[in-house]
This record gives structure tokens, C-alpha cells and sequence, in this order.
């Protein structure tokens, strides 16, 4: 599949089968994240990982704000998404730590997709309590829990809404906004 049909076929889906995941499941998607490319070659990004039947997928899920609990509850797996502040190289703070895990969480998501899975986002959570479940150094910051799961059958996808290229892409001495 193309990387643009990947990106078409993501989704979040708001609903898994309830079926559980293994780490193989979940592989190839780590390995997309782990090349993925970070200002300095920092990799900011740590994910703490669950998988459904394990204690602390209970607890990760826990943190869900009531209207993702709803939905996560049926993930096969919970990855928790961390940034790490810091720049390893100097100890100063890494500004683009941020955009370097979006891009791992995004080839991630692609490599699932490619495998036949699901995954959603969610940044409604609690990180107070997260922060406190894994015992975090004040460098990790909490970012999203990000579910991983396989589709219930009959599973149709919402329309994608989205903005124009033309509200998005700018010429220099555009009245960009
Ligand atoms: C970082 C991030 C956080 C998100 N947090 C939530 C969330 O807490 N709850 C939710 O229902 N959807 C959440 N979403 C899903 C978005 O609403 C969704 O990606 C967007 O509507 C586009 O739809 P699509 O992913 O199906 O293309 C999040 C997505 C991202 C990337």
C-alpha cells in the first residue's frame, strides 16, 4: 500500500473488537518509530507499553477521562506516550522534542495500519495521574495514550474532515492565518 492509501486509511476509530495484542503485533510499529528522525538525533520519544490482560493496561486506561475510557476499554494494547525535554548532547531544553514524537507516533500509526490494525490517539487524560502511576522524572512529559487494536467487524469509517491545502499552504506575502 502507498504511504498516501496508509494515510487515507488511518483513522481513529473509537471501537476495537476487544481482542488482545502481542508484542510481534505491535513490532513493527516500535521499529517505525525507532528511525524515525528527531532534531539533534535526540529521540525524545518513550512509550511505556500494555498490552489488554495485563495489570497495567488497567492502569494506563484508568487515566482515560471518562469519553475515552469508553472506547479504550476494547484496545488490544495501550501504549503510553512520554517526551523527554531534554537535550542528551547538552542538558539544554529540547524545543523540538514535541514535534520529533509526533513524527515516531505518526509512522507508528502508518506501520499499524499497514499491519491490518487500528490505533487512536488521545490526549484527554489524566497526567497528574499518569505522571504518578509510572513514578516519572520531571524530564518525561506526559503526551498521549495512544490505542492499539484490531476493528470489530462491520467497523465503517467516518468521513475524513479536513481543511483545503489552500488554508494550510502559504506563498511568502500571503495573508497566512
Ligand atoms: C494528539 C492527538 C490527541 C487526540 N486526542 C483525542 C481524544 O482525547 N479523544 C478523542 O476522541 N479523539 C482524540 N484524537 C483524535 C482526533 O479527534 C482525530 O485524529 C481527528 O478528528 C481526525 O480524525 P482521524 O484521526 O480519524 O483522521 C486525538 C488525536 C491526536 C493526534
Amino acid at each position: 500500500m502507498s504511504l498516501l492509501d496508509l494515510a487515507s486509511k488511518r483513522h481513529s476509530p473509537r471501537a476495537f473488537d476487544g481482542s488482545a495484542l502481542t508484542w510481534e503485533d505491535l513490532a513493527n510499529g516500535f521499529e517505525a518509530a525507532r528511525l524515525s528522525s528527531s532534531s539533534y538525533n535526540n529521540q525524545p520519544w518513550r512509550f511505556v507499553v500494555a498490552l489488554r490482560g495485563e495489570e497495567g493496561f488497567d492502569a494506563l486506561l484508568n487515566t482515560a477521562v471518562d469519553a475515552n475510557h469508553t472506547w479504550m476499554k476494547d484496545a488490544g494494547a495501550i501504549v503510553g506516550v512520554m517526551s523527554s525535554t531534554v537535550l542528551e548532547k547538552t542538558g539544554e531544553t529540547d524545543h523540538a522534542a514535541l514535534l520529533g514524537v509526533g513524527m515516531a507516533v505518526g509512522a507508528m500509526e502508518l506501520a499499524f495500519t499497514e499491519a491490518g490494525l487500528a490505533s487512536m490517539q488521545a490526549g484527554g487524560f489524566d497526567r497528574a495521574a499518569f505522571r504518578a502511576l509510572l513514578d516519572l522524572p520531571d524530564h518525561l512529559l506526559p503526551v498521549s495514550l495512544l490505542a492499539v487494536g484490531r476493528l470489530p467487524e462491520g467497523h465503517v469509517p467516518g468521513a475524513k474532515t479536513r481543511k483545503s491545502l489552500s488554508d494550510i499552504a502559504f506563498r511568502v506575502g500571503d495573508d497566512i492565518r
